[in-house]
């Protein structure tokens, strides 16, 4: 197994490791520098692991920022309150956030490390499935806007990303099942071997969350998401397939107002969509659609129903991969196998509602 994994981005390359502790790792990194370091986390986290950062904050060069919870801390102002603390305590181009979170820790972190004195380092110590499995790798960072999601942002890469499996014994259940979506993804568009080694342990990894089985699921995950964003770290091809399900994912997540469902609830969703359609106007046979259906039928999701169509489809027009009302749709032609296509009418996508 190996336990290092490389994103190769020329100059910006970098590795995925996975830690036996994320003190250990930040007290290396942290003395690497003689500029001071900010570790930005959120109070949940800090509460359940408060000794392990209190040991961290008596580093001289460690400071801590924690950031509210949830969509509304990406925000310009929390990047505004994170600089100026920066500018502040005398950060230099060689000082360097950690960022010691989920998606909404990293995605922040990152961006506000891409802008503070035009760019300096970060290192993303996920700490939620999701995070470990697609949001700590490959350099998206950014904030929301009235408008939608992550419409401000850069793609800055980290110069590390640590992975320490140990906190998700804290993680809740419902965020490991809902994280499980983008890995299931990772099955469907790429790798059918991860999708026949989750459909055959679901059961198991349902009810027992064994560490063990999750950590061969993360890096399979981050083995192929490093693949991917190593061939086109701009979406301008490649990286385009990991969004198999998000054009429906994300829209069923603003109808709701970001606030009934998880982020991979609402991919659990998409991807079903996305299934009926690759289905019905692709080339998914029956076989396969039924199989891939099965999997997604093993988790308990909350129900939703959208009834108003013209308010789902702002959405769905406001997705980022729309282009002069042409939509780039993720297809299945067989588990393992996708394709970027450019003929899913917004009927159709109405149409693969009734799926839900
Ligand atoms: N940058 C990318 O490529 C990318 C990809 C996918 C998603 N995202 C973003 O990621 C965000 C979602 O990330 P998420 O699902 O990790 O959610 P999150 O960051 O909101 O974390 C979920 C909850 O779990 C708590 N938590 C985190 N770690 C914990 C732990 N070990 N034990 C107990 N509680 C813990 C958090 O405090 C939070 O309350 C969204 O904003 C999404 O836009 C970014």
């Amino acid at each position: 197994m190996a336990n290092k994994i490389k994103v190769d981005l020329g100059l910006d390359s970098y590795k995925i490791s996975m830690i036996d502790s994320f003190v250990s790792s930040i007290l290396h990194v942290a003395s690497s520098t003689k500029s001071q370091c900010m570790l930005i986390s959120q109070d949940n986290i800090y509460k359940l692991y408060k000794e392990k950062f209190d040991q961290l904050s008596k580093l001289s060069n460690i400071s801590i920022h924690l950031i509210d919870d949830g969509e509304q801390a990406k925000s310009f102002e929390t990047i505004t309150q994170i600089t100026n603390k920066m500018a502040s305590e005398h950060f230099d181009r060689s000082s360097i956030v950690l960022a010691v979170g989920g998606g909404v820790v990293g995605d922040i972190a990152g961006f506000a490390a891409s802008v503070y004195m035009r760019g300096i380092d970060y290192v993303q110590y996920p700490t939620t499935l999701l995070a470990m499995v697609d949001s700590s790798i490959g350099g998206k960072t950014g904030i929301n806007l009235k408008s939608g999601k992550n419409l401000v942002g850069r793609i800055y890469q980290p110069k590390a990303v640590e992975i320490d499996i140990n906190f998700l014994l804290t993680l809740p259940d419902r965020q490991i099942n809902a994280a499980l979506a983008e890995a299931i993804k990772y099955g469907f568009i790429y790798d059918r071997e991860l999708f026949d080694f989750i459909a055959s342990s679901i059961d198991n990894i349902i009810e027992n969350k064994s560490i063990k089985i999750l950590e061969k699921i993360i890096i399979q995950c981050c083995e192929i998401k490093s693949d991917v964003v190593s061939e086109d770290v701009n979406e301008n091809e490649l990286r385009m397939i990991l969004n198999f399900g998000h054009t429906v994912g994300h829209a069923i997540e603003g109808y709701f107002d970001y606030r009934t469902l998880l982020h991979g609830e609402a991919i659990f969703y998409g991807m079903k969509c996305a299934l009926y359609l690759s289905n019905k106007y692709g080339n998914l046979s029956n076989n396969e659609y039924n199989k891939s259906l099965y999997l997604l039928s093993k988790f308990d999701l909350p129900s939703v129903s959208i009834e108003d169509y013209d308010k789902f489809m702002t959405y769905i027009k406001s997705d980022k991969k729309i282009r002069a009302s042409n939509v780039k749709f993720i297809l299945l032609d067989e588990i393992g196998k996708s394709q970027i296509n450019d003929n899913i009418s917004f009927e159709q996508i109405i149409e693969s509602l009734k799926v839900l």
